[in-house]
């Protein structure tokens, strides 16, 4: 089965408890539950890591060329400072999706601007945690297309 990296970054490991308000009330394991989910429907295996760590991430996207088609990726707060993990996502040559639970858009002027979303397929922002299974679902279709 076609497998898709789906990445979180910092801070997203608290989610359910952080800032509720921006970020809703699912927890990871529940968010991730969903992609499992709807993967089934979809015919792709969704498969899921969380790091607080840039140099982890970054050492994911590299292993993904080896077994991914595709990542799904919310790079938290490195979003918006990490030239490295722009970096990686342009190394890799597999098609990333870049997702926010946020409208990044409508926040902080700091949280207008992406590092990554250049060297992205696409980016999707702004509604919750159906940014992740709008994602899952565009690479699917992106992939089926290929
Ligand atoms: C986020 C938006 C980022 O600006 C923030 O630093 C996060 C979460 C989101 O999913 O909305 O950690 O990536």
């Amino acid at each position: 089965m076609t497998k898709i990296l789906v990445l979180h970054g910092p801070n997203l490991n608290l989610l359910g408890l952080r800032e509720p308000g921006v970020y809703g009330h699912l927890t990871l394991e529940e968010i991730n539950q969903k992609l499992a989910d709807l993967g089934k429907t979809l015919g792709v295996e969704p498969v899921c890591r969380q790091s607080n760590h840039e140099g982890q991430l970054i050492d994911w996207l590299h292993e993904a060329q080896g077994w991914a088609a595709g990542v799904v990726f919310n790079p938290g707060g490195y979003t918006h400072t990490s030239v490295a993990l722009r970096d990686a996502v342009a190394a890799i040559g597999l098609p990333v999706v870049e997702v926010h639970l946020s409208n990044v858009h409508a926040r902080e002027e700091f949280r207008r601007h992406s590092l990554i979303a250049p060297v992205c397929a696409g980016s999707i922002a702004g509604f919750g945690w159906r940014s992740y299974t709008l994602a899952l679902r565009l690479l699917a279709e992106l992939l089926a297309d290929k």
